[in-house]
Parts: C-alpha cells; sequence; structure tokens
C-alpha cells in the first residue's frame, strides 16, 4: 500500500477568461499511492476538476499550466509527446465523469462503444471486441447485457450509462482511475452501487483511485486518503481516520461541522458561512483569512506552507494555527 503511483507536484494552472486570469490551482502536490482511493474533496471551485483533468492534459485550450509534473512511471505527463501520452490516456489512466450520458455517444449503440474503445487499444477482431464487450458490462453490474449493448444511451437509465462508463474505464484494467464526482449526478441508491462497484475494483484488480467529490459523506465510506482543497489550494492531507479523528485546518474543521452524521452522503460543503476568495491573482496570504475563527496576523503575511507532520501534527497541514486536539 505504500507506492506511490502517481505524484503531481507543485501544479498551477490559470484559465485567461474576458474578465482577466483565474488562478485556478496553486502549487499543488499529492500522491495517489497503489490500491489506494484518495479523495480530492473541496467546495465546487476549489480546483479539484482543473487538478484531475492536468493529469492527463485534458485542460480546455484557456488553461495554461503554469508549473508542475505528473509523475507517473518516472515519466512527467506534463512534458511527455503527444503519442507517448495517447498510450497511456484510456489504457493505463482512465477517467470516469460526472456526466456519464454526456460521456456517450447518443446515436452509437452501448455495444458498439464499449467495442470501439476496445479495438482503439488492443489489436481485436470486430467480433471478438463484440464479445468482450459484454463481458465488460456483465463486469460493471448490468444484466441482459445483449438488451444493453443493442440500446442507445438515452433508453439506459443515468446509473447504468455510468456503469458503462466505468466498464469502459476499466476494461484494459488500468493501474489508476480518475473519478470525477462519479455520483454526483446520480440519485442516492444509485450513487451507493455506484461507489459500491469502485471500492469493488480497488479490492480485486488493486486499481489506485483519485477520486473527486465536494461530499465528505463519500470521503468517508470509501476513501483510504483525502486531500482538502481549498480556493486552488490543498490545505491538509492524510489518511481518512486522521482527517476524521483529528482534523488540523479550521476549514477541514468547518467542513466536517456540517455533516451532522459522517454517513450522511447528501450533505454539500456549501453550508459553511462567508464565501471563497477572488481567484483573479494568486494568492498574496491564506486563502481561507475571510472565514477562518483563528486568524493570527502572520496569516496575512504569505500563504501557509505545508507544515510537515511533527511534535503535534499526525499529517501536514497548510495552516499558521492549526487546531490541535487536546
Ligand atoms: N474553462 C474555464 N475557464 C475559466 N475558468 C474556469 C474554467 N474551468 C474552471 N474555471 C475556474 O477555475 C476554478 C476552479 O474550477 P474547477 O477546477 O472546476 O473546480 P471544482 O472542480 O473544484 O469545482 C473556478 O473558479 C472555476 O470557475
Ligand atoms: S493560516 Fe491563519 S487564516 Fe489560514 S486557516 Fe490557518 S489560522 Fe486560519
Ligand atoms: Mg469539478
Amino acid at each position: 500500500m505504500s507506492d506511490t503511483v502517481l505524484s503531481v507536484r507543485d501544479l498551477s494552472v490559470r484559465y485567461r477568461t474576458r474578465e482577466g486570469p483565474v488562478y485556478a490551482t496553486e502549487r499543488i502536490s499529492f500522491e495517489l499511492k497503489a490500491g489506494e482511493v484518495l479523495a480530492l474533496v473541496g467546495e465546487s471551485g476549489s480546483g479539484k476538476s482543473t487538478a484531475a483533468m492536468s493529469v492527463l492534459r485534458l485542460l480546455p485550450p484557456e488553461a495554461e499550466v503554469l508549473s508542475g509534473q505528473v509523475d507517473f512511471d518516472s515519466q512527467d505527463l506534463l512534458a511527455l509527446e503527444d503519442h507517448d501520452l495517447r498510450t497511456i490516456r484510456g489504457r493505463r489512466i482512465s477517467t470516469i465523469f460526472q456526466d456519464p450520458i454526456a460521456g456517450l455517444n447518443p446515436v452509437i449503440s452501448i455495444g458498439d462503444q464499449v467495442a470501439e474503445s476496445l479495438m482503439s487499444h488492443l489489436p481485436l477482431s470486430k467480433k471478438e471486441a463484440r464479445n468482450r464487450s459484454l463481458n465488460v458490462l456483465r463486469s460493471v453490474g448490468l444484466s441482459d447485457v445483449e438488451r444493453v449493448a443493442k440500446s442507445y444511451p438515452f433508453q439506459l437509465s443515468g446509473g447504468m450509462c455510468q456503469r458503462v462508463m466505468i466498464g469502459i474505464a476499466t476494461a484494459l484494467d488500468p493501474e489508476v482511475i480518475i473519478a470525477d464526482e462519479p455520483t454526483s449526478a446520480l440519485d442516492v441508491t444509485v450513487q451507493a452501487q455506484i461507489l459500491h462497484q469502485l471500492e469493488q475494483l480497488r479490492r480485486d484488480r488493486g486499481t489506485s483511485i483519485l477520486l473527486i467529490t465536494h461530499n465528505f459523506g463519500v470521503v468517508a465510506q470509501v476513501a483510504d486518503a483525502v486531500a482538502v482543497m481549498y480556493a486552488g489550494h490543498i490545505i491538509e492531507t492524510g489518511t481518512v481516520d486522521e482527517m476524521l479523528d483529528t482534523p488540523l485546518h479550521p476549514y477541514t474543521h468547518a467542513l466536517l461541522a456540517t455533516l451532522p452524521r459522517l454517513d450522511n452522503a447528501g450533505r454539500s460543503l456549501a453550508a459553511i458561512p462567508g464565501a471563497p476568495p477572488d481567484l483573479s491573482e494568486p494568492a498574496a496570504h491564506c486563502p481561507f483569512i475571510a472565514r477562518c475563527p483563528k486568524v493570527m496576523n502572520v496569516c496575512r503575511n504569505e500563504p501557509p506552507p505545508p507544515l510537515a507532520p511533527g511534535a503535534h501534527a499526525t499529517h501536514p497541514v497548510a495552516c499558521y494555527n492549526p487546531i490541535w486536539q487536546s
């Protein structure tokens, strides 16, 4: 469980917009370990999707990577030739996004879409790919797969489409899956089934999963490790138990306080009073300053660097005045 599979270091991404720049992530770093579910958690707009899309260079053209490195198998994915990246994308690192219906082609049958995805990476005949696609559909818990294969996306429920997306993402047994809010568009019962599916993948195949979510209930349910994001910064990282038992950053405390019960998967983080800062300039001070009950003068200086674990802290936190447990 301790080998690092994917490591993001010092990643800064800025978007160009008509209204001016948006500093979406600022020098963020995190590590995904083998066979682990790492949850990247934070309010909407905190930079989670930007971080996720950066890994496979899926950012839109208005995005500019100002600094950073994404290490995978001793290579920096941000510096790789397009041709080499294509051998990794979809095959060794795959993605699942929030809206499964948008991710599928509306005019191609499900079976053909799965088969096409297999054929784009493996030397299979059409017939072999079709047969294999039925197994892919079975592997994600779909029943009556012959009928599903002949269906078009609009003929299936959102949950079924998300299972198909998971099937496509996992068919080639990737080492890493990046799942960006994979259950947010689904109702609560289906959410639980999809999370269970991801959990099973990790257990059965040892897949490492970067799970992006705004929901701490989801984190408590499936994550091994957590990186908390706020306004483009990673402000605390640790195991899920460290985060739930001894949170250190005032923001993490506030997040946890919005959860009446940890298994309450429906609560969002937006219940914290105040608003995140404007991202039109790089942060000149701690990004949480306007909402923080523990603010001190030093917090008005530069953003706090991540404090390494030490005498008090069991895990890294970026704060000048963390909340120590007594
Ligand atoms: N294509 C884009 N153009 C301009 N700004 C963007 C774009 N995508 C995201 N942003 C901005 O970048 C910040 C981070 O967004 P995002 O990574 O989507 O956060 P999250 O996934 O946590 O909701 C937000 O302020 C968002 O408005
Ligand atoms: S650095 Fe200061 S303002 Fe920022 S979270 Fe810590 S105590 Fe609060
Ligand atoms: Mg997002």
